[in-house]
């Protein structure tokens, strides 16, 4: 085993600086994994990439970047009941005390401990290195029918849409509107086609984002974001609107739309963060007798039951990874994500870098 390493920290200044780390050593209950696929997020760009603007649980320590990781575990510290070395895995995001209530539903996201919550890439050291610890309970086990990269993206992306659209609730019944077609957004297109829907419209002020959703088959129609967008949307469904929509650009206008475009009876759900929305709740909301729910992240037992439906649906989030990087340009990777002219963006290791993402396949 190495005794250093190379791991990429985030300045806040629309800069990565690489450093070379001893490689860390697994303690009670955690595990020593290889990474093989670690994705940026638009949270990582937002909060931390160009400027430290992130406060409690999106505030960044200064710690190794990178919240969506995925690899293989090579080293096991005593105590673990359940992986071991040569295990694939998917780490959960946020590493939770364990113990209060939100932990105990497994929704380590809002664990309630200021001590013991610690978010990888935020608070803890993430997967924008060749190692790192992981907690054994934050551990989802990722099966062989899945790429490192299709695992990267189980925790932040898919676990998230997916969490909010068990919320919505989508099916054969529904024409669904996703507003914003970064990588949140498309993987709602994706789940959204296998859950049923009939009709999926997306929404962007980005011309490759909106190209990527329509390449890939992941909306039916998009539009460029803009004034007409709820008639525009009313017009695409027989004059009555969506079921459901799914906010994913947290663009005021954006959000707006997306509880306007939906019908009466309809459901919308609030997954891209920050920012704020101005509605007239009565015409908007009351008197169409609309629901709308806000969802953060998902919890360990649905993100394991997404591991088991992705296998059985054959979808592989990795398709939505237009580019893909070796961990000693993870500067370009950053920067490219961070004009927003791509899919999703991975930093690779070993087998996992020579995959080339679905665009270019
Ligand atoms: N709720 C959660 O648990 C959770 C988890 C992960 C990410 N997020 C949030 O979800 C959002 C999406 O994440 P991402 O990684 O895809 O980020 P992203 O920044 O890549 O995607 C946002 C998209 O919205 C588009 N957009 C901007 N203005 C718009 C407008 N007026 N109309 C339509 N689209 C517009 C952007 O062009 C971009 O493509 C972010 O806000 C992120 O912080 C939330
Ligand atoms: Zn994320
Ligand atoms: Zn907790």
């Amino acid at each position: 085993m190495k005794e250093t390493m190379t791991a990429a920290y985030l300045p806040g200044n629309s800069t990565v600086e690489m450093r070379t780390v001893p490689v860390p050593v697994p303690g009670h209950g955690e595990v020593l994994l290889r990474v093989k696929a670690s994705t940026i997020c638009g949270s990582d760009i937002r909060c931390i990439y160009r400027e430290h603007l992130g406060k409690g649980p999106e505030g960044y320590q200064g710690v190794i970047a990178g919240h969506e990781p995925c690899g293989r575990i090579v080293a096991a510290g005593e105590g673990c009941r359940r992986f071991k070395t040569g295990d694939r895995v998917i780490v959960y995001h946020i590493s939770g005390c364990g113990v209060c209530n939100d932990c105990r539903r497994g929704y380590m996201i809002s664990c309630t401990s200021a001590q013991y919550r610690r978010a990888y890439g935020w608070q803890r050291d993430g997967g924008m290195a060749e190692y790192m610890i992981a907690e054994e309970k934050d551990l989802i086990a990722l099966p062989d029918e899945l790429s490192f990269a299709d695992g990267a993206q189980v925790a932040c992306g898919f676990g998230t849409v997916y969490e909010g659209l068990e919320k919505i609730g989508i099916n054969g019944n529904h024409a669904v509107l996703i507003t914003g077609l970064g990588p949140v957004g498309l993987a709602a297109g994706a789940l959204c086609r296998k859950l049923g829907a009939t009709k999926i419209i997306g929404i962007d002020v980005v011309p490759e984002r909106m190209k990527i959703a329509i390449d890939l088959g992941l909306c039916d129609s998009v539009l460029p974001s803009g004034p007409n967008n709820v008639a525009q949307v009313r017009e695409l469904t027989g004059g009555f609107g969506v079921e459901r929509a799914v906010d994913c650009s947290a663009h005021d206008l954006a959000r707006a739309t997306a509880i306007r475009a939906t019908r009466k009876w309809g459901k919308i759900v609030f997954i891209g963060e920050g920012g704020k929305v101005e509605i007239n709740p009565s015409p908007d909301m009351i008197h169409d007798q609309k629901t709308l729910y806000g969802s953060w992240v998902t919890s360990t037992w649905l993100m394991e039951e997404l591991v088991e439906r992705l296998v059985r649906w054959n979808l592989h989030p990795a398709d939505i990874v237009t580019h893909r990087f070796p961990l000693e340009q993870a500067s370009d990777a950053y920067a490219l994500m961070a004009s927003g002219k791509c899919g999703k963006v991975a930093v690779c290791a070993d087998e996992e870098l020579t995959g080339t993402g679905n665009l270019a396949r």
